[in-house]
Parts: structure tokens; sequence; C-alpha cells
């Protein structure tokens, strides 16, 4: 195949990526450092990383900051992280407005200390209204909760008389989701070669390419993220259909 074919049979970019960001503690241990110090270093990343998605104008950007199950981790750790979140949000958002990014969050935010969760709140209404790009940060967020969330508010519109059973089908049921107008992430990166999704976008991952690197966050960086790209665009998506059908289907809309 000659270079150029190789070239024009590159897919787009994702329009959605979504991050498990991880291998902080590993980073820090290996350094004899306190495991925090590894995350204050993958504050960094999410900069580096935010910047580049921007750049590249993809629309949706995911990053897993901190699940539910992260909550049971050593108090100082978890203190460590909320201050982390609070500095980030505090130092980021003149870049965020400049850049139009809207900043939004997935997850029992109401779980988060209040000082976070009042900036929190503060950052998301004053970007609302940036359209270049949207940077959702899943915070005390769990998958299967999520959906068992969306399960209950669907039942109480039942209960109501709002809806019926049969009303519900994959569609509607997205609505009830934590934000169900962003479409379902295109590409899943995990940093620190774990190959697990852990509890995350559990309904929104069926169709997702996953990528996995043995990379740990804090050394994750623009070209690494360009290398997941890459190889996200040389992949063949066949959501359940066969390469034939795949193909007919893309060159009869070319046509
Ligand atoms: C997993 O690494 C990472 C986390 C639990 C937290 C992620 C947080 C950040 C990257 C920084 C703060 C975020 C923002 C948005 C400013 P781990 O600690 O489980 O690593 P390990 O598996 O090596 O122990």
């Amino acid at each position: 195949m000659s270079k150029k074919s190789n070239i024009t049979t590159l897919k787009p970019l994702p329009r959605h990526v979504a991050v498990i960001m991880d291998g902080n503690g590993r980073w820090a241990q290996r350094r004899y450092m306190p495991r925090i110090m590894g995350h204050r270093q993958g504050a960094k990343t999410v900069k580096e990383i935010v910047t580049a998605t921007r750049e590249l104008n993809i629309p949706y950007l995911t990053l897993y900051a901190f699940s539910k199950e992260n909550w049971s981790r050593p108090a100082e750790e978890v203190s460590g992280l909320m201050d982390l979140l609070y500095e980030y949000l505090q130092k980021e958002l003149d870049e965020l407005l400049g850049k139009r990014i809207r900043l939004r969050a997935i997850g029992e935010i109401e779980a988060l200390p209040d000082r976070v969760y009042d900036l929190l709140m503060e950052t998301m209404e004053k970007t609302s209204r940036n359209y270049e790009m949207q940077l959702i940060l899943a915070l005390s967020y769990g998958g299967r909760s999520e959906i068992i969330e969306a399960a209950k508010r669907f039942a109480k519109r039942c209960m109501k008389g709002e809806m019926y059973p049969d009303d519900l089908d994959e569609g509607s049921f997205r609505s009830f989701l934590y934000a169900g107008d962003v479409p379902d992430p295109d590409l899943i990166i995990r940093t620190s070669g774990e190959k697990r999704l852990s509890n995350f976008l559990l309904f929104q991952a069926a169709y997702s390419e996953l990528y996995i690197t043995p990379t740990l966050w804090p050394d994750f960086n623009k070209k690494e993220f360009m290398k997941a790209l890459n190889d996200y665009r040389c992949r063949e998506r066949r959501f359940g259909m066969t390469s034939e059908q795949i193909l007919l289907r893309c060159t009869s809309s070319e046509s």
C-alpha cells in the first residue's frame, strides 16, 4: 500500500475521548514521594491534555478524576485530592473561559466538600455558554450508580403518570443519565497498563474503542495522546456489523 493511500484511509479523530487517569500513586512511590505528589503531577498532565484536546478541535473530553470507591482511600489522600481539585478550578477558570471550554461534572457531586462543590457549581455556571469544547469531570462517579439513579428517575416519572414502561428505550434512558446529551465516548484511554473499566461509563462504553498504555498518568503527554488518537484512527469500528457492510455503508455515503 502506498504512503498516500495509507493517509487517505485514516478515520476521523474521535468526537469524544474519555480517560481513566491511572498510575499517580505508583509514579510517586517509584520516586519515594508521598502519593499526593503523583496526583499533583497528574494535575499538570490534565492541563496538557485539555489544551491538546482543544487544539485538535475534539469537542468532548471526559476525565475520571475521582470514583465513588476513591472515598475509601486514606483520609489524607482524599483531602489532598479535594485540595487539588479546588486549586485546579481556581487556577484554570481564565484558561477555560479564554479557550471557550465548558466545564461539566458527572457523579454524585453533592458528596464533595462544600467549598469544592460551590466552586465547581460556580465554574460550571461561568463556563456554561462556552461551545467550543466540553470538559467533563467524573467526580464521586460510579457507572453502576449512574444507571441505578437513572432507573430511579425514570420510575418516579412513571409513578407520576408522566411516562410509561414502554416509553423506555436506549435513547430515552440516556436522558436520565448525568449528561445524556453527550455522545458516547468513541475512545477510552487507560494509563498505567490495567485492563479494566473500573466502573467508568458502563452504559456509554458499549461500543467504545479501548486504548491501554503502560505509561503512568503523570508521564502521559501530548505525544502519547497523539499516539492513542492515531491508533484509534487506524481501527475499524463495526458496531456489530461485518467489514463488508461497513465498506458498503462508507462507499454508498461517499457517492
Ligand atoms: C488514579 O491513580 C488517579 C486518581 C484516583 C485521581 C486522579 C486525579 C488527578 C489526575 C489529579 C486531580 C484531577 C484534576 C481534574 C485536577 P492511582 O492513585 O490509583 O494510582 P496507582 O494505581 O498507581 O496507585
